[in-house]
């Protein structure tokens, strides 16, 4: 038997390496000016680490929240150049983004790592957003089902760690459209959407499975979104180029706000 229920929709921009604090700042105030009252949708910013504190300032008690582009699981000890779960609640986090495909094409991170990130999280308070999507070759081979099974295992092994496991979010992000302006249609998305939602019941249960978040992201613009978050399994965006000015950022926000209201009829 499966529960159905509107999952409240997430807007989270990842701003990479992009931004110093004052800058961070100024776009972070903009947002918060036009969406002060917005309370239908979560959305979230992910500036550069260092600037997390800059952030939480210019934030104050506005309904857009932080995140963190990445976080390390082990608490404490001699990790150089690490920051713990601790560290990021502490700054204000309320997200951190696990396994971004950047993450794991140019620093090394593995399901193994992803899965222990993503249990670290929830046992710290943080909401880990844990990315999965499979590359162009992987797609054009056939290889999407096997891949995002193997990817979405290892975070749901993660999340059945501890207490927490309907907070977790995934963000499903292939590769190829990442950065590219190739964006999945709305239904290729929901194709893969659906897979991860079965899994999900298969692995953690029916109630577990219809509570946990899963977003997209690759090229995610203010154009497209309605389209791709009207999906009964897309809920939200992860987004990096268009979340990077106020005013588009703030359109995705009103997108995602859109696609609650009809969801939630
Ligand atoms: P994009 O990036 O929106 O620029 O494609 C998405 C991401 O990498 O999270």
């Amino acid at each position: 038997m499966t529960f159905k229920m509107a999952r409240r929709l997430l807007v989270c921009g990842n701003w990479k390496l992009h931004y110093l604090a004052a800058q961070s700042q100024e776009i972070i105030q903009k947002i918060v000016s036009q969406i002060g009252q917005e309370t239908k949708v979560d959305k979230a910013i992910a500036p550069v680490a260092t600037v997390l504190w800059a952030a939480h300032k210019a934030i104050s008690n506005s309904s857009l929240k932080l995140a963190a582009q990445n976080v390390y699981f082990e608490s404490k000890g001699a990790f150089t150049g690490e920051w713990s779960v601790a560290h990021l609640v502490e700054l204000g986090c309320t997200y951190a983004i696990c396994g971004h495909s950047e993450r794991r094409q140019f620093f090394g991170e593995t399901d193994e790592t992803v899965c222990r990130k993503v249990e670290a999280c929830l046992n710290g308070g943080l909401t880990p957003i844990a990315c999965v999507g499979e590359s162009l070759a992987e797609r054009q081979a056939g290889r999407v089902e096997e891949v995002v099974t193997r990817q979405v295992s290892a975070i749901v092994k993660g999340a059945l760690s501890g207490p927490h496991a309907t907070q977790l979010v995934i963000a499903y992000e292939p590769i190829w459209a990442i950065g590219t302006g190739q964006t999945a249609s709305p239904e290729q998305a929901q194709e893969v959407h659906a897979l991860i939602r079965l899994l999900l019941h298969q692995q953690m249960g029916d109630t577990t499975a219809e509570q946990v978040r899963i977003v997209y992201g690759g090229s995610v613009k203010p154009d497209n979104a309605l389209g791709l978050f009207s999906k009964p399994d897309i809920d939200g965006g992860l987004v990096g180029g268009a979340s990077l000015e106020a005013d588009s950022f703030v359109a995705l926000v009103r997108s995602a706000a859109l696609a609650q209201e009809q969801k939630s009829l």
